[in-house]
């Protein structure tokens, strides 16, 4: 299907819980798009789109009585994680154009299983809906990164830390649930089956079954970041630690992981080492995000919001530590070192540039990235976080739960996408 500048894109949403309603707000901010309805598990969410779309606003348990729809143009999938691949794929083999929710899928297996449907339904758009690709912040990122402003990168360090019951998420469980009113069968899908329990649903994040983790559900926002800034296909050697420190509410995923992730040298960036932290109890008084890339001449950070940039250009000798030597080694030593490195006049020439900018995004990434997803479906044009980057920024984090659940070492392989 082409659109013309003014056509309506109908859209729906599967998984209509916080994300998902986020995401379809700021599609609707977007001219010309239109919401068809949504299906979800759980009746009383359904009953909220009612509410706010309007009592005719088509609503489903069965997520494929959306895809059999023809006057839905594209669906955004905002589901727990382990339905992301099995849904997403069937969207696209139901020639919907999709936008899924981070991070893309589950597995590594899933993520190749995904970009097969996208390949085989090229004509379909394929977004993964990870919005630091389209934050203002990373773009400048990449242009100070580029244009050498920090030398060479040899360091990126990057943190998001919260300290609240929502932030650890201990999301409020309904006191209607029940099985009349929620399809429990259709939340388990190819989940380990169990019996009941609303907790398992509502906070699905504490649950390995059906989340991924810290892991997952933040470093993959961070990998994500950090690819958008270096353009970086991804790495090569992937560690991580951490544990359940604070939240010992029945989860049995860590609330505080580092990552600690190598990268190859690239045609495009030098080999580097990025760090990620999250802890879920942090002390801080709200939720902290940043990035700090450090490179031979200055560093860039930012918070998101802003970018700053900080030069501290290479020194121009290395300077020496002879006060300890007898005095004739140190002549000989001052002799030789002057030769290497002639004194220099004090002049302006011999002044070092030196010195912090900053530049601050004026729109929001959320709103941005499904703007750029709507630009998409219109100009039939893929954006470049497709299915691909998906599983290149998914697979990284993903493998950061295998290190830290197996105790070990991860190898990936950001060819071919696949853990070695
Ligand atoms: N991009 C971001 O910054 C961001 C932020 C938050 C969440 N997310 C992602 O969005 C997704 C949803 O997260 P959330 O916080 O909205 O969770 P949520 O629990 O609030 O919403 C998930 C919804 O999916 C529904 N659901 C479960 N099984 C279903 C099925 N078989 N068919 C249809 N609906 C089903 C649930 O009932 C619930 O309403 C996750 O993958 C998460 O990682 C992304």
């Amino acid at each position: 299907m082409n659109y013309q500048a003014n056509d309506r894109i109908r859209i729906a949403l599967i998984g209509a819980g916080g994300m998902g309603n986020g995401d379809v707000r700021d599609a609707l901010l977007n001219p010309g798009v239109e919401f068809v309805g949504a299906a979800d598990i759980y009746d009383s969410r359904l009953d909220r789109i009612k509410e706010v779309y309007g009592a005719g606003t088509f609503t489903t348990r069965d997520y494929r009585e959306i895809l059999s729809r023809s006057d839905v143009d594209a669906v955004i999938v905002a589901t727990p994680d382990h339905l992301h691949a099995r849904i997403s794929i069937d969207a696209l083999n139901a020639g919907k154009d999709v936008y899924c929710e981070k991070p893309m899928v589950q597995t590594i297996d899933e993520g190749h299983q995904v970009m097969a449907a996208s390949a085989k339904n090229a004509s379909r758009v394929f977004m993964v809906g990870s919005q630091y690709a389209s934050a203002l912040a990373f773009a400048k990122i990449r242009s100070l990164l580029k244009s050498g402003a920090i030398g060479e990168l040899n360091l990126v360090e990057s943190w998001l830390d919260r300290n609240t019951a929502l932030g650890a998420w201990q999301y409020s469980i309904p006191p209607d649930a029940s099985p009349r009113n929620i399809d429990w069968d259709r939340f388990i899908a190819h989940a380990p089956k169990r019996p009941f329990e609303p907790i398992r649903l509502f906070r699905w994040r504490n649950y390995q079954d059906y989340g991924t983790a810290v892991a997952g559900d933040l470093f993959v926002h961070l990998v994500t970041g950090l690819h958008t800034a270096t353009e970086s296909e991804g790495p090569k050697r992937i560690y991580a630690t951490g544990g359940i420190r604070y939240w010992k509410d029945g989860r049995d995923v860590p609330d505080t992981m580092f990552g600690l992730i190598e990268y190859p040298k690239s045609e495009r960036h030098p080999e580097f080492t990025f760090a990620m932290r999250v802890n879920f109890k942090s002390s801080e008084p709200q939720e902290r995000f940043g990035f700090k890339f450090v490179g031979s001449e200055g560093t860039i950070t930012t918070d998101i919001r802003s970018v700053t940039l900080s030069r501290k250009p290479r020194e121009k000798e290395p300077g020496y530590t002879i006060g300890t030597f007898a005095k004739a080694q140190q002549e000989a030593f001052v002799a030789q070192y002057r030769k290497q490195y002639p004194a220099q006049a004090s002049t302006m020439e011999t002044m070092t540039e030196e010195g912090e900018q900053r530049w601050v995004a004026g729109s929001d990434a959320h709103r941005d990235h499904m703007a750029a997803f709507i630009q998409a479906v219109r100009t039939r044009k893929p954006h470049f976080e497709n299915a691909r980057f998906g599983l290149a920024a998914a697979g990284p984090a993903l493998l950061a739960n295998t290190s830290y659940f197996e105790r070990r070492v991860c190898l990936w392989d950001a060819k071919t996408l696949k853990a070695g």
